[in-house]
């Protein structure tokens, strides 16, 4: 079964068509990074605005780099839900169109489904249940997937997600948007042990995360150093706040597998791509003789691909959608 499947939900527009769940056919990621650098931030408005223009052209090229056409292929899977509402209604409105046009189902995918999928792209044998720990720029979870299409939140971030904290933490250091990957690297020169920082945890909920307190200790740091007139070692402190917001994940996460008696591991999302991160998850499962899963650096972040990958199986589970259709904002993950 192939699909063509598209993502718009935050500042990436991406198509892909993917064979049953699993191989990418073609993948075409349109990256509107620069443009937002210039603002610290992506900036709503211009993200739709650049969806629009770019939507076609995406589509056009997954379509000819997989060497076929619309009548070729048996469904048309899109990101709905959650991400930035005006981006996503571009990718929407696409699908709902060429599926209104062509007769194909339309398959609405999670965003966060499909950042987890990306997975099945990358491991061949990899199958439910298994543990997740899913840390995005909008989103840190820990969560069961007990089949493709039956998820469970076992815990989340009560604040910022992991990647939002990277990003401000970089910003404060001076480094562009999105922040994560330079602190990530300039973190690897770094003397993780040369500041002491908080690592919260949350009273009485073992598994949920807190990154709002870490990310107001380092700005204060930079803060009050600036005031004094001090240099901090931007390495230095960025391998600090590394090596604080990857204790805090690995911590939870090993707990909640342990508790919850699973030995099958499994990230996703964009701060999956933290060098540290994956390094230190290799370490924690490796010594107990456990199943690990992460995916390739280029599907870590937002890609077309992983919505084919999920979109496959939300199909077989019978989750298609009519010209009824909507973006939603937000949604959870175990609808
Ligand atoms: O999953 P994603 O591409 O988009 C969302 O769904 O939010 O995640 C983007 C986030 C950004 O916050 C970005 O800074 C972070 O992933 N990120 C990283 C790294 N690469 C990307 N964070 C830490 N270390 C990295 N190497
Ligand atoms: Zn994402």
């Amino acid at each position: 079964m192939k699909l063509l499947s598209i993502e718009s939900s935050c500042d990436e527009t991406a198509a892909a068509v993917v064979e049953d769940g699993r191989k990418i056919i073609s993948s075409v990621v349109s990256s509107q990074v620069e443009e937002h650098k210039k603002y610290g931030g992506v900036v709503p408005e211009i993200a739709s605005r650049r969806h629009c223009e770019n939507i076609n052209g995406v589509v056009e090229k997954a379509l000819a780099d997989a060497n076929l056409s619309l009548n070729e292929l048996d469904g048309i899977a899109v990101t709905h839900a959650p991400g930035l509402i005006g981006a996503l209604l571009v990718g929407v409105n696409f699908a709902k169109g060429l599926s209104f046009a062509t007769g194909l189902p339309l398959i609405p995918v999670h965003h966060l489904r499909s950042h987890i999928a990306a997975n099945y792209l990358a491991h061949e044998k990899l199958k439910p249940p298994f543990l997740c720990l899913v840390v995005s720029g909008g989103h840190s979870h820990i969560v069961e997937v007990i089949d493709y299409t039956t998820l469970r939140i076992v815990g989340k971030t009560r604040d910022d997600a992991a990647g939002e904290a990277f990003d401000k933490a970089a910003r404060t250091m001076g480094m562009p948007y999105p922040g994560g990957i330079h602190l990530d690297k300039k973190a690897e020169n770094g003397n993780p042990l040369s500041f002491k920082l908080p690592h919260p945890h949350v009273d009485g909920s073992p598994y949920d995360f807190s990154f709002s307190g870490l990310k107001t200790a380092v700005i204060n740091l930079i803060h009050n150093a600036e005031q004094k007139g001090e240099i901090l070692s931007v390495e230095d402190l960025s391998a600090s706040f590394r090596k604080a917001v990857t204790d805090c994940l690995i911590e939870n996460f090993i707990k909640a597998a342990t508790d919850l008696g699973y030995n099958k591991l499994v990230m996703a999302g964009g701060v999956s791509a933290n060098s540290l991160l994956r390094r230190r998850l290799q370490e924690e499962c490796e010594k107990r003789s456990w199943e690990y899963y992460y995916p390739p650096l280029n599907l870590c972040g937002d890609n077309g691909a992983m919505v084919g990958a999920q979109g496959y199986y939300e199909f077989l589970a019978g989750h298609t959608a009519g010209m009824e259709l909507n973006a939603r904002a937000t949604m959870s993950i175990d609808y």
